[in-house]
């Protein structure tokens, strides 16, 4: 007899994503997601994960975080989407809010998913200064709209003949800061868009005085500064931007994943007041019926209230000390195979050798050892490794002992990928 979950395997294959689901059963990952509940989740067949992936930041705070929930449930008794033509309480309170975190920016806008707050954001700084050349970094990731889509890497905009020419969009090494200047001298961008830590490429960190060097590029030659936070802020870092441990301001910031919580949809771009040109050009020049929704501007207020909480920063740097301690260990033990740790608060990615070695990594930690960790889809050899900001030491006990025993045994598998 099929069960429950062989059944929705095979509807997945035939209704819903073909290619997506068949490329998991082919790395032997044949998960179906079932209950979840705090840094933990179970497949439909009741195997225990414990999630460090957490969706790119969208679990930061846990599945299904209790003080998040009823804040939504609460809402409801009220409210609902809203109507995106007027303003209203949850949404003057959150933009509020949102330029009280972010130094120098001065209005959010909100949206419903990332790439479509970063659509907004490059439309943001086209208008503001007039230019249309987009500046991204080659291997980068910001979404799957127009814009974003177009900005990121090839991957993703080939297939759907999404690509612009170099007149709309130019690609530059990561950390190359002469490469940088050779575009943005020649006066045409409207802005440099930056992951501050490009997540999707294996969390190569920037070095030393490279992020702040493009900022005074940008100021330089009339460009501006975007903050894709998408996956690297609302606390990872440890503090709420992380561009701001790299001592940047930047002109705009875009937010989502954990913003809402992993409970409701939502996004923002906040701005300085030269970005913010078009709010007062035309402020019915970009809409969306489902951005800023009053459920999700009250979802969203309770995360900043809970990041902002000190009990949830301590605990940050402490996760941040204490995985990186153990991480070490890990690493000291397996030397040939466990080659780097890319790391700035909970945002980590660990690097194994040989081209695909993230992959044995997580197909073992999967099957063996209930950890949930997925290779970076545009560098296979690191590990993406995101715990949440509320994780405890016995959980960081338990997953470095999972993870240690996984990485010892994908030893062969890693060294031949
Ligand atoms: C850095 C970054 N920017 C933008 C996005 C797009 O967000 P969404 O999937 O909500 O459209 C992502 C998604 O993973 C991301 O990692």
């Amino acid at each position: 007899m099929t069960s429950v979950k062989e059944q929705v395997i095979a509807d997945s294959l035939q209704y819903w994503n073909t290619g997506k689901t068949q490329e998991w059963q082919d790395l032997g990952i044949n998960f179906v997601m079932g209950k979840r509940e705090g840094y933990y989740f179970w497949d439909l067949d009741g195997q225990r994960l414990m999630d460090v992936h957490i969706n790119g930041g969208t679990f930061s705070l846990g599945h299904r975080n209790p003080e998040i929930m009823e804040a939504l449930i609460k809402g409801l008794e009220e409210y609902d989407i809203g109507n995106h033509h007027f303003p209203s309480p949850q949404k003057a309170a959150l933009a509020k809010e949102l330029v009280k975190v972010s130094a120098g920016l001065t209005h959010a806008i909100f949206g419903a998913a990332g790439a479509e707050a970063v659509d907004l954001a490059l439309k943001t700084a086209r208008c503001a200064t007039g230019r249309r050349k987009i500046v991204s970094v080659q291997n980068c990731y910001h979404g799957h709209t127009g814009l974003a889509v177009a900005a990121g890497a090839e991957r993703y905009a080939k297939i759907f003949l999404a690509e612009r020419g170099e007149d709309e969009n130019v690609k530059v090494p990561f950390n190359d800061i002469g490469a940088m200047e050779r575009e943005l001298s020649k006066g045409d961008a409207a802005c440099v868009i930056m992951e501050t830590i490009p997540a999707t490429y294996g969390f190569p960190l920037p070095q030393d005085g490279y992020l702040p060097a493009i900022k005074k590029l940008c100021e330089k030659y009339g460009a501006l500064y975007i903050a894709d936070e998408v996956q690297t802020g609302l606390m990872r870092s440890g503090q709420m931007w992380c561009v701001s441990t790299y001592g940047v301001a930047p002109d705009i910031i875009v937010t989502s994943k954990g913003f809402g919580g992993g409970i409701y949809p939502i996004s923002a771009v906040i701005m300085n007041d030269r970005a913010a040109k078009w709010l007062t050009i035309d402020g019915s020049a970009h809409m969306s019926t489902f951005g800023g929704t009053e459920l999700g501007c009250i979802v969203a207020r309770k995360v900043l209230e809970i990041l902002q909480r000190q009990e949830t920063i301590n605990n940050v740097h402490f996760v941040a000390e204490y995985l990186r301690a153990g991480l070490e260990k890990i690493k000291r033990e397996n030397p040939d195979t466990f080659i780097e740790i890319r790391q700035n608060g909970l945002i980590m990615g660990l690097k194994f050798a040989g081209a695909k070695g993230a992959i044995p990594v997580m197909q073992r930690l999967y099957r063996k050892h209930g950890v949930w960790a997925i290779y970076s889809m545009l560098d296979n050899s690191v590990l993406q490794f995101k715990p949440g900001l509320l994780c405890t030491k016995e959980y960081c006990d338990e997953l470095l002992e999972r993870l240690g025993a996984g990485i010892k045994e994908a030893r062969e598998d890693i060294l031949r990928s």
